[in-house]
């Protein structure tokens, strides 16, 4: 747990210093023309748990990736030509859109719940000035504690998470005050999956059939990110056949974290769950997780991950 949140300011001093605290894994709250976000470097599995745990999140959702321009965009996501020529003029404001995850990106499988797909977009705010200066993804939800409405001033960020976050970039009100809109690009046609102000029409754009405000991540449909092996939870003695993945005193065959941390077992989960997959293993067992802070995160996904397959 933080002590103190920098609360820092939108010239040349206060950006070099929230881009030095990105670097080293901190957490960095920003404004968007949308809402805050709550910013974590995107290739760090650590710094990106931590945005779970100070945000309290009992799921992890995939998060948005923001970049400073098109063409880091063009690096990270594999964009199909009605999508590129969405954005190729300039990024519009308040807008997201969902695409094929590069090989090479770098982006770590926490922030895109372990899915080939990964949300990106470039924020206009002081959060553009901010990926200027600081020269790498950063994976942002908004910047509030689960559950709590979308913060658009630096004092609603402070209000939910002083102490929890290294920084706080103090900028303006946030313009538009709603989230970006949603698209995505995976399949034939392009999918509206949240509603928001973007101003752009897109051809053939088909409205998701869910309705306004229901879950859209694909992870939270029950099984949806299984293995392929089957897998048994709250193991403490794995059987002979069984691959064990440990935590804390429960050794494994590998380990979510030796040391029993929470933060360090929500950054391998993903990584370790996908390498396994690319393994001849037909059945996993699992150390027990305690249920509290980000345990509850990782359980919720281990739960799923066990979920009898459609
Ligand atoms: O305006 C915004 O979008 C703000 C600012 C900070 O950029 N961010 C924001 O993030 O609202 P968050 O985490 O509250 O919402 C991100 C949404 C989630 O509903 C998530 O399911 C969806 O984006 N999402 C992220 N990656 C996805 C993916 N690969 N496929 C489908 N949905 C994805
Ligand atoms: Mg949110």
């Amino acid at each position: 747990m933080k002590s103190l949140t920098e609360q820092l300011s939108v010239d040349g001093a206060g950006l070099t210093r929230a881009a030095g605290i990105l670097a080293n894994g901190g957490l960095v709250a920003f404004p968007t023309e949308t809402v805050y976000g709550l910013g974590a470097d995107a290739r760090n599995g650590r710094a990106v748990a931590g945005i779970f745990a100070a945000k309290q999140r009992p799921s992890f959702n995939p998060l948005i990736v923001h970049v400073g321009s098109v063409s880091a965009a063009f690096s990270i996501g594999d964009f199909p030509e009605s999508a590129r020529a969405l954005v190729e003029g300039g990024w519009p404001d308040a807008l997201t859109l969902v695409v094929p995850l590069r090989l090479e990106s770098g982006i770590d499988p926490l922030v895109t719940a372990g899915q080939n797909s990964v949300a990106l977009r470039v924020p206009g705010g002081a959060g553009r000035a901010l990926l200027t200066v600081y020269d790498g993804p950063v994976a942002a939800p908004s910047a509030n504690p689960s559950g709590r409405i979308s913060p658009t001033r630096a004092q609603h960020v402070l209000a939910g998470l002083d102490g929890k976050i290294d920084a706080v970039i103090l900028g303006d009100p946030c313009e538009r005050g709603l989230e970006s809109t949603i698209v995505s690009f995976l399949g034939p046609k392009p999918v509206l999956l949240r509603e928001g102000t973007a101003d752009v029409s897109i051809p053939d754009l088909v409205r998701s059939q869910r309705p306004v405000g229901a879950p859209v991540a694909p992870g939270q449909l029950a099984s949806h990110y299984a293995p392929r092996a089957t897998l048994r939870l709250d193991v403490i003695e794995a059987r002979p056949d069984e691959y064990h993945i440990g935590f804390g005193s429960v050794a494994g065959d590998t380990t979510l974290s030796s040391s029993g941390d929470l933060t360090e077992a929500a950054a391998n989960l993903f990584t370790v769950l996908h390498d396994i997959d690319g393994e001849d293993v037909l059945r996993l067992a699992v150390a027990p997780i305690p249920d509290i802070g980000l345990g509850r995160a990782i359980n919720d996904r281990l739960r799923r991950a066990a979920a009898p397959r459609r």
